[in-house]
Parts: structure tokens; C-alpha cells; sequence
């Protein structure tokens, strides 16, 4: 099983985002799995120009030159696809949406219904790939406030998103109170180990099941403090 994970972070390998998907990708990688940790922000992604030469002048050939081709070329053969962000503004960094954006040159223009009746465009991946369908799509993200209610924008925005890359949204991890995760303080030191080995379950669970158990979920969902002493503490500072 091959996944890849991008990490929308601009602060790249000093992130919790970096922080927790190496963690699930070592538990993958336990179960099997080949990796690859994608650093978004050491590499040069620019704007999507919207002029759709990708689709109507060269199929899959963008204008522009920098790095998405490389960026792209994880995706042969690829079965999970594991998006990490931080939380920003509720949504997705813009880091990652500016490399979702690009991701259009290699979808189709053609448009077809989907099992509710609404339209999507038709399954690109499948169709380039012998038969093989679209990676399912894990979402992994941190946020600073305390609740899982924070992430509710972002996973509507990921379901509609996997929904048009006829994909699916097979697991989520949402970490409130994500840059304790990111500090030194020896009190911490064991919530932060036993979430890291969380997040390792979790990664051997999502190979092995293509899910993450409900039991592993619900202990990934605990806030690592409580909210409200999280909050003093921020307010105190
Ligand atoms: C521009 C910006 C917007 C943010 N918006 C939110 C937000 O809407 N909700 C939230 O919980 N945290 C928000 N945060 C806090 C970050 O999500 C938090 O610091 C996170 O730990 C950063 O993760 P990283 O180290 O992986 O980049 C925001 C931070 C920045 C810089």
C-alpha cells in the first residue's frame, strides 16, 4: 500500500502538523505501507492562472513552472492520500488549498452524476490509471482553540472536495489545543507521549481497516487539557 501526505504547514518540519503525520506514518509503515511525508512549504507551488490550458490546450500540462509536477508524481499508483493542515480561519491553510487548486490539471472536464443526482466531474484518476480508483483521502489537521467543533468548515470543505475527486474521506484526525503539542514542558511530556502513540494506532489501523476504530477515535477526539484551563492558561500568558 503506497501513501503519501502533504503537509500544508508554512512552517514545514517544525509543525504539529509535521509532529502528527509523522507519527500516523510510522504506525502505517509498521502495518506495511511505503511513505512519503510531502513538505509543501520547501517547495515552489505557485497559483492556480485558471486559464484551463491543462484541460483544453495539453491535457494535464500546466503553464506554469515550479515544483507541482514533482509534487504530482507521488500520486502513481497511490492508494491513501493524507492531507495535513493546520486550522486557519476554520479552513485549510492557504498553503494547502493554493496545491488542491493546481490538483485541477490533472481532473477531467467531463461531467457526470453522482449517486445522489448531482453533478461532479468524472473520475480522471481511473481513467489515467487502468481502472485503479481515486486514493481514499485521511485528513489530519490541528487547530489552536480547544474544541472539535472548530474543524466542522473543514471537514465539509474535505467531503465535498473528495466528493468531486470521486473519492472519499476514510479518516480524520482533528487535534484541538494542537501547539501543546509543540512544547518542552516536562509536565506534558506524557499526554503528548501517549498521544503520539495515538496517532501511531491510528496509522496502523487506517492500512490494516482503511478506518480508524471507533475506540482509537474517541480517544483522539479527548481534548489533551481541559478547554477551560487551556484557555486560562492562554489568557494568562
Ligand atoms: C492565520 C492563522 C489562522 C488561524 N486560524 C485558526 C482557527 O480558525 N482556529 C483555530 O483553532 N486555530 C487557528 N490558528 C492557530 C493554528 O491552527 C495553530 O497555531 C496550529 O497549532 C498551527 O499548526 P502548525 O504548527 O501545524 O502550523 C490560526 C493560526 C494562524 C497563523
Amino acid at each position: 500500500m503506497k501513501i503519501v501526505a502533504y503537509n500544508g504547514s508554512p512552517k514545514g518540519k517544525n509543525s504539529v502538523t509535521h509532529l502528527m503525520l509523522e507519527e500516523v506514518l510510522k504506525g502505517a509503515r509498521e502495518k506495511g505501507a511505503e511513505t512519503v511525508n510531502y513538505t509543501l512549504s520547501e517547495k515552489n507551488i505557485k497559483h492556480c492562472k485558471g486559464c484551463f490550458h491543462c484541460w483544453f490546450v495539453e491535457k494535464n500540462k500546466c503553464i506554469l513552472n515550479d515544483d507541482m509536477e514533482e509534487a504530482m508524481s507521488h500520486f502513481e499508483d497511490l492508494d491513501i492520500l493524507i492531507l495535513g493542515t493546520p486550522l486557519y480561519f476554520d479552513n485549510v491553510s492557504g498553503m494547502l488549498k493554493v496545491f488542491l487548486d493546481r490538483c485541477i490539471a490533472y481532473g477531467s472536464y467531463f461531467i457526470e452524476k453522482d449517486e445522489h443526482g448531482e453533478s461532479k466531474h468524472i473520475d480522471a484518476y481511473k481513467e489515467k490509471h487502468n481502472g485503479k480508483p481515486a486514493p481514499k483521502i485521511v485528513i489530519i489537521s490541528n487547530g489552536g482553540f480547544g474544541e472539535k467543533s472548530q474543524f466542522q468548515a473543514l471537514e465539509f470543505m474535505m467531503n465535498r472536495m473528495a466528493r468531486n475527486m470521486s473519492s472519499e474521506v476514510i479518516a480524520k484526525i482533528f487535534r484541538g489545543q494542537g501547539p501543546l503539542l509543540g512544547m518542552k514542558d516536562e509536565k506534558l511530556r506524557p499526554i503528548i507521549d501517549d498521544y503520539r502513540k495515538l496517532l501511531q494506532q491510528a496509522g496502523r489501523e487506517i492500512v490494516m481497516d482503511k478506518c480508524i476504530s471507533i475506540e482509537t477515535q474517541e480517544k483522539l477526539d479527548i481534548p489533551l487539557i481541559p478547554v477551560d484551563i487551556y484557555n486560562q492558561q492562554i489568557n494568562n500568558r
